[in-house]
């Protein structure tokens, strides 16, 4: 997720209060930066790849007292690889822009304007489109609104223009963006730290406002109607800021997974097709066959993608564990198409097996999370997963986008596929979309779940991969012993493990081969095994149900499932009072062997 910071003023160094702000954005992740100032008609811009410390390096001699209007930006690549000329602001000829979010249809706009492009982002039609609209007689806030209404996609916007000197232009979609004001001075943020300290009262924008701020007033819309901003005393806890307001970055990145998801989709899930402008057809032409290798919980997000590559789209697939690939001396084959799944892309033994790969002469994709990072610049294409900077070590967001883009992958590589398959992708943000009611029933739930001599989570089919991510969740962050197992393997040996103390999560799904498991469930109940039943439907022999909301498709009730065992491992390591987002013995990236 990007970083925005702004400001309208003079009562303090306009460059130090943009750069302290985008400070307090690092804790989102990003690969440049970059700020703007208008004042007394002359706008200076600074930009830097990498860390903050690049961009304070290059603007050390930027003089900022004074009146006037600034902008910032810290970007995390969606569209165009990390370098300077991709960052933020962009610029037109007398107009700066800032911009979080992805524009859709920013191919179409590109090919109306005739302006010089210099970067390979959706964000710079942004300024152009707004001068072409000045050149044509609109005036300045007719012209940013013209601009703000031909986008398709989500966005915050920041736009500075000498055409409207001391002015800042803002709009809100999709994207968040706050105004916050102290006297004579107005800010903007993309999330409150940067404010704390700054503003007394903010006003959270709603999807569809924007306006403009400038000596005289807020001039605040939205949609063709004035609408007075609602003011409201700011937090002043950056660490709770910084978590949203959650207690744990990864409670925020199980609710973000919502909105999340929605950036994962935008330009690629069409009404009819499944489009990935980083790819084309060709690439795949000669492909006869997959192999997915990835570690822990991308490992997981390929075991699911294996079912739907081949259910869907007829290839074979398999999928490895990349720390066993590297040493087994696989078969390989250039008719096989080499993916590497990884939320962090520095994850040494995937990288390794994807070094394999290429040697071998594979065709290589990289399904990622980090662009630019070792596996994306090595590997032949890229999806980026576009889930924003994941804090919580136990992965949650980077997982359930992991799974969206080879749900994606499986229609885009399919003859054809019934449309079902479409209206259920973008049912995706409801389906994670977390209910407060379930997440009591969890936390109340979690107390019955602090002991016992260990849990089977259990499932089949496509659950059977998310069983085995319902228990690593739960181990990384509880340290409470747990196994995922197909469900019908259950009867092969491990049922002897059944009585009281031992606690089996099963997962049943209402859309898929539910009477199978039910019968398996109904095995380890008789064996007075205890059952937390997660389902749509009552489950009589469950000594505890978990109820989702009922869905038509098997990945929408994937989808709800994971929130659910998200959600239950994090509940479950709170009553234990373990460090959530930091457990024992791990990292975020684990970039040794
Ligand atoms: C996930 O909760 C774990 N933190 C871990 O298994 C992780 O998925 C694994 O290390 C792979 O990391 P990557 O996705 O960054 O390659």
């Amino acid at each position: 997720m990007c970083g925005i910071v702004g400001y309208l003023g003079g009562k303090r160094d306009i460059k130090d209060f943009l750069l302290k702000g985008l400070k307090e954005l690092e804790y989102r992740g990003y690969d440049s930066a970059g700020i703007a100032v208008l004042q007394n008609g002359e706008l200076k811009i600074c930009k830097a790849v990498g860390k903050l410390k690049n961009l304070e390096e290059k603007c050390k001699n930027v003089k900022t007292e004074g009146f006037g209007a600034g902008i910032g930006h810290t970007r995390w690549a969606t569209h165009g690889k990390p370098t300077e000329l991709n960052a933020h602001p962009h610029l037109g000829e007398f107009s700066y822009v800032v911009h979080n979010g992805i524009i859709e249809n920013f191919k179409e706009i590109k090919e109306e304007l005739e302006a010089p492009f210099v970067s390979q982002t959706d964000t710079e039609v942004i300024v152009h489109l707004f001068e072409k609209n000045l050149q044509q007689g609109l005036k300045p806030f007719e012209a940013f609104k013209a601009t703000i209404e031909k986008l398709k996609g989500s966005y915050a916007i920041l736009l500075i223009t000498k055409a409207m000197p001391d002015t800042v232009f803002y709009a809100k979609k999709g994207s968040p963006l706050i105004i916050g004001r102290a006297e004579e001075e107005i800010f903007f943020a993309s999330s409150d730290a940067p404010l704390i300290g700054y503003a007394k009262e903010v006003h959270y924008l709603d999807d569809g406002e924007f306006g403009y701020v400038d000596k005289e007033e807020i001039s605040n819309w939205k949609e063709r109607e004035k609408k007075e901003p609602l003011f409201q005393p700011l937090t002043l806890n950056k660490e709770f800021a910084q978590k949203g307001g959650f207690r744990f970055f990864m409670e925020k990145e199980i609710y973000e997974q919502s909105d999340v998801i929605t950036q994962t989709l935008m330009g690629r899930a069409k009404d009819e097709a499944i489009e990935f402008e980083e790819l084309e057809h060709g690439f795949f032409e000669d492909i006869q066959n997959i192999k997915i290798c990835a570690c822990g919980t991308s490992y997981h997000a390929g075991l699911t993608g294996a079912y739907l590559l081949e259910r869907l789209a007829k290839i074979p697939c398999s999928v490895e564990i990349a720390s066993e690939f590297r040493y087994k001396e696989p078969l390989l084959s250039d008719k096989t198409l080499f993916i590497v799944i990884s939320q962090s892309g520095e994850t040494a033994d995937t990288l390794e097996a994807l070094k394999m790969a290429k040697e071998a002469g594979l065709k290589t994709l990289a399904v990622c999370n980090v662009d630019n990072s070792s596996i994306v610049r090595l590997a032949d294409r890229t999806i980026l997963t576009r889930a924003g900077i994941e804090k919580g070590v136990a992965s949650t967001k980077a997982f359930t986008t992991q799974v969206a883009v080879l749900w994606m992958l499986a229609l885009y590589l399919a003859e054809n596929f019934d449309k079902k398959e479409l209206e259920a992708l973008l049912h995706l943000p409801q389906a994670l979309k977390v209910d407060d009611a379930l997440h009591e029933r969890l936390k109340r739930l979690s107390k019955r779940y602090l002991h016992g001599h260990g849990f089977f989570f259990i499932g089949r089919d496509i659950f059977y991969p998310l069983a085995l991510e319902g228990a690593l969740k739960l181990k990384e962050i509880s340290y409470l012993h747990a196994e995922g197992y197909p469900a019908g393997e259950m009867k092969h040996g491990p049922i002897a493990l059944a009585d009281p103390e031992l606690f089996t999560i099963a997962l049943m799904p209402k859309t898929l081969l539910y009477d199978k498991v039910k019968s398996n469930v109904e095995e380890l109940s008789a064996r007075d095994s205890t059952i937390c039943a997660v389902s749509s439907e009552e489950f009589e022999l469950a000594d505890d149900f978990i109820k989702i909301e009922p869905q038509n498709h098997p990945m929408l009730e994937y989808f709800s499932m994971s929130v659910v065992l998200q959600l239950l491992a994090m509940e479950i390591a709170i009553r234990l009072g373990n460090d959530v987002d930091m457990p024992r013995n791990l990292a975020k990236s684990v970039t040794v062997e």
